[in-house]
Formats: C-alpha cells, structure tokens, sequence
C-alpha cells in the first residue's frame, strides 16, 4: 500500500506521522514544492521509526512526481492555510491553481489512485479535483466532517463531563464556521440522546464552540491546526487501505441525495477499497435539512468563484 502525501506542512507531516505510526502502509511519499522540506520531513520521521516501532518507509521528494507513482491513495493538503481573522472561503485564489496542478500531475504516475482533499476552502477543492480530472466519484473523498466530528465529540464530552468514548456525534455540512451543521439531535452518551442530560443552553453552546473550532485554534497558534486534522486524515487513510467500511462523514459529489446535486458538502460516507463505498442518507429533522441546504447554497457560493 502506498500512499502519497503532498504537502510537507503541519498537516501533511502530521497525517504521514499518523500513518506510519499505525503501520498499515507499506510506503509514504511526501512530496513538496519548497526545496528538501519534504526530503527534511521524511528523514526525521525515520529516524523515529526505531524509537515508534513502525516498518513504513517514508521518503520524501521536491516535487518529482515519479517518485509518487503507483500511489493508491494520494492525500492534498498543499496550499496556504488560514491566519487569524481570514475565513477558509478567502483561500480559494491561491489554492485552487496549487490543488488543481496537484491532483492532475498525481493521477499522470498514479491512473488508479484515491484522492483525499484537505487543502481549503476543502468543499471547493474537492469538486474542483472532481471537474479538473474526471475521476469516478468514489475515488475522490473531501476531508473535513471526520475532523469537525472530533472537535464536536471533545466538546460534547465538556459538557456532559463524561469520557470521550462515551460520547458519538457527527457534523454533516460545508466544511465552514457557517456551512457545518453539528447533528446535536443525534449525539449520544452510551446511546442516550444527550438531550436527556444537557440544557437548550449548553446544547447551543456546544454547537456553537463546534462551529469555531478551527478559528478557535487559528486564533491561538496563529495558523490552522495540524493534530486532529493529521489524525482525522489517517483515519480516513486507513479505513481504504485496510478496506474497513468505516462511516466518517467526508464531502462527496452528490446526485440526488440529501435533495442535493453538482457539489460536493459532507454527508455520512462509507469508506472502504473502493474509496467511497455508499452514502449513507440519515433522517433528518425539518431544521437539519434547513441548515444543509442553506449550508449548500454557501458551498454553491464559494464554488462559483472557480475558473473551471
Ligand atoms: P502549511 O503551510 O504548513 O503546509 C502547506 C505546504 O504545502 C507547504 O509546505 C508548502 O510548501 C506546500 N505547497 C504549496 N504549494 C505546493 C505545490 N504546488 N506543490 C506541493 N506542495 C506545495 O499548511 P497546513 O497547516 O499544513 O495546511 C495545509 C492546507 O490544509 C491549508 O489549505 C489548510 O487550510 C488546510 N486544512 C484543512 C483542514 C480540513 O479539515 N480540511 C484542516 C487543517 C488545514
């Protein structure tokens, strides 16, 4: 199993590191514009290999594509991320040349390769990854919703005052402080509604403090975080390589569902070999389905800023 990931920054190192250290792949290529970042990258993640006890290989490359051929999953997170104040949307100018150059030099050394998008505004990117190669739409997968998801579980288990693996929630949605929609109706503490347990006032708190998460973070360490969106990558990752039909939620070309169609926003998907393996299309409340299609509609918004 290889894997490539372009983009040797916080995220890309981070989600390579997450790889390796779960040690599913056989191989990680880092690729990266700038000169020896990624080979510098890849070296020192080696030279923890001995220490982690992992056997992938990671190596690294400054933008020599051959070096990335025969991937089966490609990872995007090339690009500039947001500072303090900026939203996501207000990256599209720069990334949207950088991630459509990316994804049509990877598939020229990797025909079959899955691509997963991280680089933002992500919604965007990855329709445009879909209209600038033509990929079937299960090998094109958005991340976004599995790492929205996390920030929302972390928050809600803050409320409840309870563990973390007692909690499960989900944010389907555009990947914005504005477009994510946070399924409180659905969370749950040990399969109870967490409505049994928490206030309207703490619930809208959670949501809320979900909603901001990734500014929240921007505003402390004054560039967007690597972390969680490095482990809600190599999730996804691993869920198509070791072909588990886990449910993230992750931005997919819609043609119908959820009464949505020409865009990618994120829904609940299952992930196995096949990349995207089914949508998943859940109940959902009148308001739900008010905020996803108002959520929609800036999702639209923001694609209408692409030159494709
Ligand atoms: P970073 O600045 O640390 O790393 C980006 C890397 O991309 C840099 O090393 C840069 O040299 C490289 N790069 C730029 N142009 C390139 C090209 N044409 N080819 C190859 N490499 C190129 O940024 P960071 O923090 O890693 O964020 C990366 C992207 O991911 C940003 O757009 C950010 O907004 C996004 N992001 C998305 C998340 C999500 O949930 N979808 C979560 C966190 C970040």
């Amino acid at each position: 199993m290889k894997v490539t990931v372009v983009g040797a920054g916080a995220v890309g190192a981070s989600c390579a590191e997450y790889i390796a250290m779960k040690n599913f792949a056989s191989e990680v290529v880092l690729l990266d514009i700038k000169e020896g970042y990624a080979e510098g990258k890849a070296m020192d993640l080696m030279q923890t290999a001995s220490l982690n006890k992992f056997d992938t290989k990671i190596s690294g490359s400054t933008n020599d594509y051959s070096k990335t051929a025969g991937s089966d999953i490609a990872v995007i997170t090339s690009g500039i991320p947001r500072k303090p104040g900026m939203t996501r949307e207000e990256l599209i100018g720069i990334n949207a040349g950088i991630v459509k150059t990316v994804a049509t030099s990877l598939l020229e050394h990797s025909p079959n390769v899955t691509i997963i998008v991280v680089s933002n505004p992500m919604d965007t990117m990855t329709y445009l990854v879909h209209k600038a190669t033509g990929l079937p739409k299960n090998r094109i997968i958005g991340m976004g919703g599995a790492l929205d998801s996390a920030r929302f579980k972390y928050r809600l288990a803050q409320a409840l005052e309870a563990p973390i693996s007692d909690v499960d929630g989900m944010v389907i949605g555009g990947h914005s402080d504005k477009g994510m929609v946070p399924l409180i109706g659905h969370a749950t503490r040990n399969s109870v509604k967490v409505s049994e347990f928490l206030s309207e006032d703490k619930m809208n708190w959670v949501v809320e403090e979900t909603k901001v998460g990734g500014a929240t973070l921007t505003g402390l360490l004054g560039t967007s975080a690597w972390y969680a969106p490095g482990a809600a990558v190599s999730g996804l990752v691993q869920a198509i390589a070791c072909d588990q039909k886990k449910m993230f939620p992750c931005s997919a070309l819609l043609e119908g569902e959820y009464d949505l169609n020409d865009i990618c926003i994120g829904v609940p998907v299952i992930l196995g070999k096949n990349g995207i393996e089914k949508i998943v299309e859940i109940e959902l409340s009148d308001a739900e389905k008010a905020k996803m299609q108002e959520s929609a509609e800036g999702v639209k918004k923001t694609n209408g800023l692409l030159e494709v």
